[in-house]
């Protein structure tokens, strides 16, 4: 198959109604869309990624009026959510409708939702006129791709269409809040913070996964975000002797031989960076990649979630 590169968003969503699959920008990651009503379409979304089968995709809509293609009666709590945070980096879990297929949500029968703020996602979602269903653009288990290419690196040749913007805002991928249960609980942090929904929703809780084994977001439980290279997480005074073969991200410049660096000028700008951070080091065969470890205020509890995740690996 051959990938199609468009800087157009009506050629990228013609892609979507013919049952294709297209990979288009957002300001979070890049994500990895089909029709949200088309069984074949999401399967070949499956195929294209390796993507295990049980784990959930998110619904993107262009307007507020397509949440009821999607679910039905809302919740005072998910209502809310909705009214402060649409468009923007946060996605709901709702009972979805009988029109959204069970392959969409891994056999679940609530669905998650997300309305982008980023131009060309609206533009995108807007010529589509439907929701579109899309994980991040990446290969399972690969950080998720925050510039196009790193979309064609993994996706060439395995899907329709990219549609070409900017590189990502936000670096991270949303923040997931299930509204499903009577207090709604966080399952994946993002950069709408955990003090942000509480002004909002002021008994929402986090996800545990400390005290908590079962995960509650199918997602979490797979390998997630891993370069090749080994992930380590350090304090920038207390960085381990490195060598050509090591790589550096942090806010404060380290002591150190490192084959590759980058310093961010704030929290902030090292989300936006880590993930292409650690696909760079891959590319230039770095071996270990040290992370300063930052406070977990803002969108540095996400940030440290993603590291984590990525140490693990
Ligand atoms: O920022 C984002 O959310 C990006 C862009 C493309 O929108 N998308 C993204 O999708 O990160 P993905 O598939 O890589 O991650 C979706 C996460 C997974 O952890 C999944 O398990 C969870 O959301 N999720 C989706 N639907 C769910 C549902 N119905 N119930 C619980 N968790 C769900
Ligand atoms: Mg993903």
């Amino acid at each position: 198959m051959k990938t199609i590169l468009t800087q157009s968003p009506e050629t990228a969503a013609e892609f979507i109604r013919r049952g294709g699959i297209v990979a288009f920008p957002t300001e979070t990651v890049y994500g990895l869309g089909a029709d949200a009503f088309d069984a074949g379409a999401i399967e070949r979304i499956f195929a294209a990624k390796d993507r295990p089968p049980d784990n959930p995709l998110i619904a993107h809509i262009g307007s507020l009026q397509q949440v009821h293609l999607l679910a039905g009666e809302l919740s005072p709590n998910a209502k809310s959510l909705i009214e402060d945070f649409f468009p923007g980096p946060l996605t709901v879990v709702v009972r979805k409708v009988e029109a959204v297929p069970h392959l969409a949500t891994a056999g679940l029968e609530t669905v998650g939702i997300r309305m982008p703020a980023n131009t060309l996602a609206r533009e995108f979602l807007t010529a589509c006129g439907r929701p579109v269903v899309a994980p991040s653009a990446n290969l399972s288990g690969r950080p998720s791709p925050t510039t196009w290419r790193a979309v064609l690196e993994d996706l060439d040749g395995r899907i329709d269409c990219i549609l070409q913007g900017d590189n990502t805002a936000i670096g991270l991928e949303s923040t997931v809040v299930d509204c499903t249960r009577s207090t709604p609980l966080i399952l994946r942090k993002g950069a709408v913070t955990l003090e942000q929904l509480r002004a909002v929703v002021p008994d929402i809780s986090e996800f545990d996964g400390e005290t908590d084994k079962t995960p509650r977001s199918p997602g979490m439980k797979h390998k997630h975000y891993s370069p090749r290279a080994k992930v380590l997480i350090v304090s920038p005074d207390e960085v381990p002797g490195s060598t050509k073969d090591d790589a550096f991200i942090g806010l404060h410049d380290a002591e150190g031989d490192f084959g590759y660096r980058l310093i961010c000028a704030g929290v902030d700008a090292y989300a936006r960076e880590v993930f292409e951070f650690f696909r760079e080091s891959d590319r230039r065969g770095m071996r270990r990649i040290f992370c300063e470890a930052v406070s977990e205020a803002g969108i540095g509890a996400a940030l440290m979630d993603r590291i984590r995740r990525a140490a693990e690996a």
